[in-house]
């Protein structure tokens, strides 16, 4: 029996963390030969988990074990190299042994007061990142849990900064009555930067919508006029199909007009550190925020979504806290860079990750599922079988034929347990989505799971 399940004990019990890391190894011993999705049997065995809440305390071991024997079970192996749904990347080694040691540390890192070493990790990996994108050495960011808290964060600050310049001041006069600001997306934007907007007070409905071509690329000749009251958000890598929007041209017309160009590179800004795909991504670098995610290709553990921000007092402006105790530091606080205030230190496994990298392994990476994307692709139309989307990183859309014919092949490949995809529309085309998104994806990997998907696709085409 533990002797520290209640309160008022003054020592850690290092047995349970022992138990915690063998079971953990463990894991990740059987994570090669698991099936990728849970058994149904395992799914239905988490009604367990139902009880009232304990009237007393139990042994922290004992937790750990019922929580590795219901719990381990019923996980999606996404950390192994057969998941390639939605776009999840795996999760390297540094960051989670990182994450172990800053689980230990506990760090708040809202003000560097509270924690010196997660602030000034959060410094050092924003530069590296703007380096790395390419980015103004001179932008200031945040971290935060997403993409679309990312997206948020940027069009809440281009919010600001635009009625700013019209005379309007938004943190103390809100948005009733406010001048209006005309908001741009393209026809194939991703659903957050809807939600994000919706959140900023914009209105889903009130946007205009530039048409995109078959790619999901805005169509630059359709772009409407800019003012300097315009927000045009554009995208790097469609969730779909990988592609880009022609950045170049739209920051071009934008800088003319003083419009504010907000970047959704979610997953697919990360190619500007390939050489090989970086004529992609050119242009992106004009826009005025960007907003990305290091749980996806960087290959993070969740959750770790990036905000980049030109104009670094735009972003305090819009972000900025202030209480008596909250005393203002002459350094970066993180705090005032983000929606929210106390938060975990999410920095600390980005800066193993990206250093365990560095510049050439995050570029082999890259470059790697990328190319595991191509052979999916290549071994799919050889098969037969219809490829919807111009593969040009590391997004593979694929029909089987009628959509019935589809849906049932991705529900029986995600039973197989071999591999794991979902499924979309693209453009009124149901189809398969294969997202490449993680290191620890082999070539055997790809042609075990592309056996796989031509045999059960074949399989329910006979049917
Ligand atoms: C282009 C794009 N934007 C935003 C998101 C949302 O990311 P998150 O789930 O981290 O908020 C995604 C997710 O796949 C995406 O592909």
């Amino acid at each position: 029996m533990a002797t520290n399940s209640g309160a008022g004990t003054q020592a850690h019990d290092t047995n349970v963390l022992n138990l915690a890391a063998e079971r953990a190894l463990r894991y990740f011993r059987e994570v090669p030969g698991r099936n990728v999705a849970p058994s149904t049997a395992a799914v239905a065995a988490l009604a367990e988990l139902h009880e009232p809440f304990p009237t007393l305390p139990s042994d922290p071991s004992e937790i750990i074990a019922k929580l590795d024997e219901i719990g381990s079970a019923a996980t999606v192996t996404t950390t192994g190299g057969r998941y390639f749904g939605f776009v999840n990347g795996g999760m390297l080694s540094a960051a989670l042994a990182a994450n172990w040691l800053a689980g230990a540390w506990n760090q708040n890192v809202a003000l560097r007061v509270m924690s010196p070493i997660a602030a000034e990790l959060e410094e050092v990996i924003l530069g590296w990142i703007c380096e790395a994108l390419e980015l103004p050495a001179d932008c200031a960011g945040g971290l935060v849990t997403c993409a679309t808290t990312a997206n948020f964060t940027a069009l809440v600050t281009a919010r600001q900064a635009l009625l700013e310049r019209a005379g309007w001041n938004v943190t103390e006069d809100g948005m009733f009555g406010a001048p209006p600001i005309e908001v741009i997306v393209g026809g194939e934007a991703h659903a957050s930067i809807l939600k994000a907007l919706s959140l900023a007070g914009f209105g889903r409905k009130r946007v205009t919508i530039v048409e995109a071509d078959s790619q999901g690329r805005m169509r630059a000749d359709k772009l409407p006029e800019f003012s300097e009251r315009t927000i045009v958000c554009i995208q790097a890598g469609n969730v779909n199909t990988g592609a880009f929007d022609p950045a170049a041209e739209i920051c071009e017309a934008a800088k003319k007009q003083g419009a504010w160009v907000h970047v959704d590179g979610a997953f697919g800004l990360w190619a500007r550190v390939s050489p090989k795909y970086e004529q992609l991504t050119r242009g992106f670098e004009h826009a005025d925020s960007w907003a990305t995610d290091a749980h996806k290709w960087p290959n993070v553990g969740y959750d770790s979504g990036v905000v980049i921000v030109r104009d670094g007092a735009a972003l305090r402006a819009s972000m900025g806290i202030r209480a008596a105790y909250l005393e203002p530091g002459s350094r970066r606080e993180p705090m005032h860079h983000t929606p929210d205030s106390s938060r975990r230190a999410r920095g600390v496994e980005l800066w193993a990750a990206l250093k365990s990298l560095g510049r050439s392994g995050l570029c082999a990476l890259i470059e790697r599922t990328c190319a595991h994307a191509q052979r999916f692709a290549h071994g799919l139309r050889e098969a037969k079988f219809q490829v919807l989307n111009d593969v040009v990183i590391n997004q593979v859309l694929v029909s089987f034929g009628a959509p019935e014919v589809t849906r049932k092949v991705i529900k029986r490949i995600q039973e197989d347990g071999t591999c794991w995809c979902g499924g979309t529309v693209w453009q009124g085309k149901t189809a398969m989505r294969i997202s490449v998104s993680s290191w620890a994806t082999t070539d055997a990997d790809v042609e075990r799971s592309l056996a796989a998907m031509i045999r059960i696709a074949r399989e329910c085409r006979a049917k």
